[in-house]
């Protein structure tokens, strides 16, 4: 492993040279000034898709960073921010040379992405080389907070598994008792049917068949005829972005909504039931967060949101700004020095905050423990039904972090 980066001038570097000077007799004055009064902004690398199936994605997750930014007078930890940003085009092969630009070429202080799992998995393992500190505002990966964890790495969002965790037992409840799982076969999808069937299998159902389609394809034909004559109870599905809008448009267009119940991973109904329409009524879903949760940061965050960009907010848009209240949380704890990086690393590995999605605080593997809401579409919005699963820590399976 290469020696991590600290690339920013510490702080207490610039303390002990002040104690120093005043040693030598130079003003009180000029030992009590603000050390990094005037310093350059802190610089936040951004690797975030703009293009393509998960575009609407990225830019909820941007814009929502800069909204807590812009909240905070620009400014986190006494540092204004500076945001640079790269279009991942959610294409797994690309993301070793666009993290490298951003460490290398753009030298940026703190990293944050990925929305896809397959670019997080290029990206976090160089950040865990060049031990730059990164969040994941999104990217599901379950071997990120699991072997694959390490001290710098943070995540906002979820593990992948989870909302496939929680989806199960409500199911079951609800009375279906087969389903087919279908999903976009890369990791967040398999990982996604795969905590799913643990979950349905455990209560009672029985997964009759897993359906893979590859990513970003759209083409939903062969699933959809395969689904039908298998005739489950019900159809778990990973899908996301422009995907979900058109895997909700095409079950109901072949007459599957009132035949065999839709459930999925929330993703399949969030920041896109205005683009499905009528179609998405009724459809149950689990994730960390729902449209209608009645807490003071969520009905704050929906309206600042909406004000500030014309559309309503959702789970990326809270994951995006949570990650810039992480990062405010670590900044501050050292006074905007990002050269005390260990300081730095232990203040946003202990933060506890209110998220709009409820209490924000992180597992050892940095990941959020967080509710998992049962959810349904009701009048275009992703209203909560109840808790499906409390207080969800991810299972870390393999992370040595303590
Ligand atoms: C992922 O690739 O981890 C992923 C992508 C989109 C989502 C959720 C997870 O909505």
């Amino acid at each position: 492993m290469k020696e991590p980066n600290r690339k920013a001038v510490s702080r207490r570097t610039v303390l002990r040279g002040a104690a120093g000077a005043a040693v030598l007799g130079a003003t009180p004055a000029l030992v009590r000034a603000p050390a990094l009064a005037g310093a350059a902004a802190v610089k936040v690398g951004v690797l975030l898709p703009y293009s393509g199936t998960y575009a609407r994605l990225g830019s909820a997750i941007t814009n929502a960073m800069k909204l807590y930014v812009d909240q905070n007078d620009g400014k986190l930890g006494g540092r204004s921010i500076e945001f640079v940003q790269i279009d991942s085009e959610a294409k797994p092969p690309k993301a070793p040379e666009l993290t490298t630009k951003l460490i290398s070429s753009h030298k940026v202080d703190i990293l944050v992405g990925p929305v896809h799992s397959g670019v997080a998995m290029g990206m976090a393992k160089i950040a865990r080389e060049e031990g730059t500190i990164t969040i994941i505002p999104n990217a599901g990966a379950d071997q990120i907070t699991g072997a694959l964890c390490a001290p710098n790495v943070f995540r906002t969002s979820f593990t992948n598994s989870q909302p496939g965790l929680a989806c199960g037992k409500p199911m079951y409840e609800d009375g279906m008792r087969t389903a087919v799982s279908c999903f976009w076969n890369y990791g967040a999808g398999k990982q996604s049917a795969s905590g799913f069937r643990e979950s349905f299998e455990t209560a009672g159902g029985k997964v009759v068949k897993e359906i893979g389609v590859p990513f970003p394809d759209v083409e939903f034909q062969s699933a959809l005829t395969e689904i039908a004559s298998i005739g489950p109870d019900a159809v778990y599905v990973f899908f996301a972005g422009g995907g979900a809008v058109k895997w909700v448009k095409d079950y109901a267009a072949a007459g599957l909504m009132d035949r065999i119940k839709l459930y999925g991973a929330g993703f399949i109904t969030e920041g896109v039931t205005e683009a499905q329409g009528e179609a998405a009524e009724g459809v149950r879903s689990t994730l960390h967060y729902a449209d209608t949760l009645d807490n003071r940061e969520n009905v704050a965050f929906r309206k600042a949101y909406k004000k500030a960009f014309g559309n309503e907010a959702d789970v990326y848009a809270v994951q995006g700004y949570d990650t810039s209240h992480l990062i405010d949380v670590g900044l501050t704890a050292v006074s905007g020095d990002t050269g005390a990086r260990d300081d730095l690393i232990a203040a946003m590995a202990g933060a506890k905050f209110a998220s709009p999605r409820g209490p924000f605080q992180l597992s050892k593997a940095h990941n959020p423990i967080q509710n998992f809401y049962l959810r349904e579409v009701r009048n275009g919005v992703n209203e909560v039904i109840r808790i499906a699963v409390e207080a969800l820590e991810d299972p870390a399976k393999g992370c040595k972090l303590s």
